[in-house]
């Protein structure tokens, strides 16, 4: 029997934990750590993301901060609003959800936020952070994922792990994760020759390649964990949608020693580690220890 791995009860832990914590630093320090979030357009996706955060920003006891700007906005007016948020000392933490609309520099737009009031790892600084293995704030989708991988798991050194897709969000991160955690490590992609071949020697296979079901169960070791970091709207045999991951669940799950569910996998973990990402900011920008 396959283990399945329930993101959405990780991730109502982790959120409670955050919660705990910010509660000891605002009764100890008098510090209320803020999250603003910045949404240009009307992405429907976007909304129901950043309509989250909010909420479970709030519910960790924090300030939730929401700018919601039209579609049309110029790449000055949004960098006047970075600057404005880099100087609040209300706001810790600063993200700008992702993508942005085609007049807009997304590269600019990131390493604009301080980087120690990025909550989202992407600034070039911690970028390099991770590169290097120095301190920093690691991307969300990835540390969930990691912490995921770490519970079921315990110590990762020595596994063969593969990472479908070299996104700047998940892929790339999540590969220097694992290389830190001293893995073994196979960045694939879409050149990659022989990718049933090389998913089928790694104890560990993340997929985030955003291909529906791509990755099928004879692809996979019996035995390896299976995080899956997809999240694709199909059209179902009924005519409804449905949510699926890039990983064929019903086949790989036979195999898999452990696997994440779509949906109830990797993507609730993503906003509590931003929480998680947005507490640590908070506690440095005030030079204060993170509670234990
Ligand atoms: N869009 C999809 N995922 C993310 C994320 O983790 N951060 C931001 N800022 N935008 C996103």
């Amino acid at each position: 029997m396959t283990h399945i791995i329930d993101g959405k009860a990780f991730a109502k832990g982790l959120r409670a934990e955050v919660g705990r914590k910010v509660a000891h630093i605002k009764e100890a320090h008098g510090v209320t750590p803020g999250l603003a979030v910045v949404l240009v357009g009307e992405d429907p996706a976007s909304q129901v993301y950043v309509r989250n955060k909010g909420k479970q920003t709030v519910e960790a006891g924090m300030q939730s901060f929401e700018h919601k700007l039209p579609a049309e906005t110029s790449q000055d007016e949004l960098l006047a609003l970075i600057d404005r948020l880099n100087e609040d000392a209300s706001v810790h933490g600063i993200l700008v959800q992702l993508p942005l609309p085609a007049q807009i520099d997304e590269e600019a737009v990131i390493n604009a936020i301080r980087p120690d009031k990025d909550v989202d790892g992407f600034h070039l600084s911690n970028v390099g952070k991770l590169a290097t293995g120095a301190d920093g704030i690691v991307p969300c989708t990835p540390l969930g994922c990691l912490m995921m991988l770490k519970d079921y798991l315990g110590d990762l050194s020595g596994k063969r792990a593969i990472i479908v897709g070299r996104s700047n969000i998940v892929g790339k991160p999540m590969g220097l994760l694992l290389l830190r955690e001293s893995c073994t490590v196979t960045m694939a992609h879409s050149r990659t020759v022989d990718l049933p071949g090389e998913i089928r020697r790694a104890d560990i296979v993340v997929a985030a390649v955003g291909r529906p079901k791509m990755i099928q169960g004879d692809w996979v070791k019996p035995g390896a964990v299976v995080i899956d970091v997809g999240i694709n709207r199909i059209e179902k045999e009924d005519g409804k949608t449905g949510l699926v991951g890039d990983v064929d669940y019903e086949s790989a799950s036979q195999v898999a020693a452990a696997i994440t569910p779509v949906p109830g996998g990797v993507g609730p973990m993503t906003i509590a580690c931003l929480l998680h990402n947005t507490l640590q900011q908070a506690c440095r920008l005030h030079d204060i220890p993170v509670p234990e």
